[in-house]
């Protein structure tokens, strides 16, 4: 006999068996969607990264074969962040606008072997600075505008280096006209900005610090001054909007999965290419979780999935590799 009162709509036929599951999905994580960050160190060889689990810094010697992993995996891009020795740092961060400096090094030698390979490449003076700080000091404030004038500078090497994306990291007022001005009058018309927009002053980039060695320099100083606030979402609104009217091609919300809802808005409000990063301190709490078997380490691939269910075209991640290998199986 029927029962009346039995629901006609079961939402477990659409569940029932790992093929329809499959072609009922509304995301999929591919290849495609994941940058892979690289830390590049000026002397040669190997070293792991204390606080995170299975990512290392490069020398220039290894990293070819490092990036040709990489690319074998399907990969299409990669960040590169540049650990930078002490003695080159100084409080005007003046070795970012050397254009010999390692990035610059890094980002010529991955061109001449990859020159496919999409190259995103960071704006911001931290790892030059003695003090930590993505900008110039005055009287102890990072001081805006003399620090846009050292972006645009070191924008200008980094593309006259090759490399394809121009991601500011650094959160200082009007940068990113000023770049694409100056991208435009040097005759870099297709190099393009990932404007890292809705950037939050968080400690889940402790681990980073750590890997490009600013943590100590930076001490108990923190960014407040210039990254936003983690109570606000309708400034990151404000802070994509004006970014986009500067001349940004692609925004960036930082960090990824306490800030779901900022993607999200982000990407509904504006409709154009939405990154999120995966930072350290979030990695790294799933890499230990899984390494001491409190979870599975597909936790890893729902991470990023969730990202992409939020609005994100692509996801930086310490974890690109090894997802890469996982998705390939
Ligand atoms: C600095 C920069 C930071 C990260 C990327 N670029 C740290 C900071 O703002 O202090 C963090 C990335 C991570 O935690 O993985 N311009």
């Amino acid at each position: 006999m029927l029962n009346r009162k039995f629901p006609l709509t079961r939402l477990r036929r659409l569940r029932s068996n790992s093929f329809i599951r499959d072609i009922v999905d509304e995301n999929k994580i591919t290849t495609d969607d994941l940058i892979q960050p690289i830390f590049v160190k000026d002397s040669d060889g190997i070293e792991e990264i204390d606080k995170m689990p299975n990512v290392f810094r490069y020398g220039l010697d290894v990293l070819i074969k490092e990036v040709c992993e990489i690319c074998e995996l399907g990969i299409k891009s990669i960040a590169i962040f540049p650990v930078i020795d002490s003695s080159k740092r100084d409080a005007a961060g003046s070795e970012a606008f050397n254009e010999n400096n390692l990035a610059c090094s890094a980002i010529k030698l991955i061109k001449e072997h990859y020159p496919d390979l999409i190259i995103i490449s960071d704006v911001a003076l931290d790892p030059y600075t003695n003090h930590g700080h993505d900008g110039v000091l005055i009287n102890g404030y990072v001081d805006n505008d003399s620090t846009v004038s050292a972006l645009v500078k070191q924008a200008l090497c980094l593309a006259n280096a090759g490399a394809d994306i121009i991601a500011p990291s650094d959160m200082m007022d009007g940068r990113i006209k000023f770049i694409r001005e100056a991208l435009e009058e040097s005759n870099f018309k297709n190099t393009i900005i990932l404007s890292y927009a809705a950037k939050y002053s968080s400690s889940f980039y402790g681990p980073f610090r750590e890997a490009v060695k600013s943590s100590s320099k930076l001490g108990n100083s923190s960014k407040s001054s210039y990254q936003m606030s983690s109570a606000n979402s309708d400034e990151a609104i404000h802070e994509v909007a004006m970014d986009i009217n500067e001349g940004a091609d692609m925004v960036m919300v930082k960090p990824g999965m306490p800030y779901l809802d900022i993607i999200s808005k982000v990407k509904e409000v504006f409709q154009i290419p939405t990154f999120a990063y995966q930072v350290s301190g979030e990695y790294s709490m799933l890499k230990y979780a899984i390494e001491n078997g409190l979870l599975d380490n597909k936790v890893m691939l729902e991470s990023i999935l969730c990202f992409k269910r939020a609005g994100a075209d692509a996801i930086l991640t310490y974890a690109a590799k090894e997802i890469s290998k996982e998705l390939n199986k």
